[in-house]
């Protein structure tokens, strides 16, 4: 299959490119590395053996997407690319619902001129907000607390509108839990810039030294140990889960939506201690105050995924924190080491 991957270079999209290439499907990256670094490429390329097509282009510039389109002609798109950090959507709001908006309705109109009949969508368990409580079948409420959420749930009932219109069109959203880990080569990992937001990466350059300690965001919820739970899931499993959706795709047709989850609810103390094993390295915390937005616990039921697309999570939390590890000690600096 021939599939362009929007957001290619990004940490969940170089991990698929991978997974894609190594399955012997032909890749072309639509990616403008405003937050990803072409290295990841060229890692992926190494490990492979093989070239991904590579352009340079916001998604949202038309001209860029109708080339790529008209060159490689693809059979299905997995569309990565998007900004994501929930703080950063509070503040430059217009931004988050350009770039995510925007870059879709470019996306799906180079589709339709195209001839590109399937699309798989990077949406996010952020949809489910605090409306009900875990675990969370694709049939909970969904709704948003921030910008960033709701372009996220925007983008779904847009697809869902644009599949209902065009009977042509088969749309698979992908509703990620908490992405983590890395490739076991260690050799591609996620790379943000700037102080993390996310659990993981934050950990882990506590333990490479670049940060004094964690802040567990409170340690007062209604969950075992206090702290937040959540459903984290190795990103190469979450890699297979969208070629897993590829295929099925290929055999149905309308709009689906699927859980990528374990189905398991993770503390951070938990993390802490799983990171601390595969590291030996001991990480020093402090618990201060909850974080604005967060809610106790979040985490799938992917009983509809492991039973519609045939696949399940298999990798461990002490797999991820291994892998995570790897990555994180092998270039400290990220992709900037190359
Ligand atoms: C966050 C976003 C979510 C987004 C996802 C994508 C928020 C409120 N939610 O999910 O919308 O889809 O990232 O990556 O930002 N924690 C600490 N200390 C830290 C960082 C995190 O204690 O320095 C805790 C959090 O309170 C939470 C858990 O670790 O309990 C996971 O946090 P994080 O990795 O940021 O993910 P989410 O908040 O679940």
């Amino acid at each position: 299959m021939r599939v362009l991957v929007t957001g290619g270079a990004g940490y969940i999209g170089s991990h698929t490119t991978l997974a894609l290439l190594e399955a012997g499907h032909d890749v072309l990256v639509v990616d403008d590395l405003s937050n990803s670094s072409e290295e990841s490429l060229r890692r992926v390329t190494e490990l492979t053996g093989r070239t991904p097509g590579f352009v340079k282009a916001n998604v949202r510039d038309e001209a860029a997407l109708d080339a790529a389109f008209a060159g490689f002609t693809p059979d299905a798109v997995i569309h990565f690319a998007g900004w994501k950090a929930v703080g950063e959507s509070t503040q430059i709001p217009l931004t988050y619902y350009r770039e995510n908006l925007g870059s879709t309705f470019t996306l799906l109109e180079a589709m339709a001129k195209h001839g590109c009949h399937r699309i798989v969508f990077s949406s996010s368990a952020t949809v489910y907000g605090d409306m009900s409580e875990p675990p969370f079948t694709e049939d909970a409420p969904t709704g948003a607390t921030n910008p960033y959420g709701r372009t996220k749930h925007m983008i779904e009932q847009i697809l869902q509108d644009v599949a209902a219109a065009d009977p042509s069109l088969t749309v698979g959203v992908l509703r990620y839990f908490n992405p983590i880990g890395a490739h076991e080569s260690g050799r591609i990992g996620e790379d943000p810039k700037g102080i993390p937001n996310n659990l993981l990466p934050f950990v882990a350059q506590v333990a490479a030294g670049r940060r004094e300690k964690l802040m567990i965001f409170g340690d007062d919820y209604p969950t075992p140990d206090g702290t937040g739970t959540r459903d984290y899931i190795h990103v190469v499993d979450l890699a297979a889960g969208h070629l897993a959706a590829l295929g099925k795709l290929a055999e149905a047709s309308g709009y689906h939506v699927w859980n990528l989850g374990t189905g398991n609810p993770t503390s951070v103390l938990d993390i802490v201690k799983a990171f601390e094993k595969a590291s030996g390295i001991t990480i020093p915390y402090q618990i201060v105050a909850r974080r604005p937005g967060d809610v106790a616990s979040s985490y799938a039921d992917p009983t509809k995924a492991n039973a519609e697309l045939g696949w399940s999570a298999r990798l461990t939390i002490d797999d991820a924190c291994a892998d995570a590890y790897r990555w994180q000690s092998s270039n400290p600096n990220g992709f900037a080491d190359a």
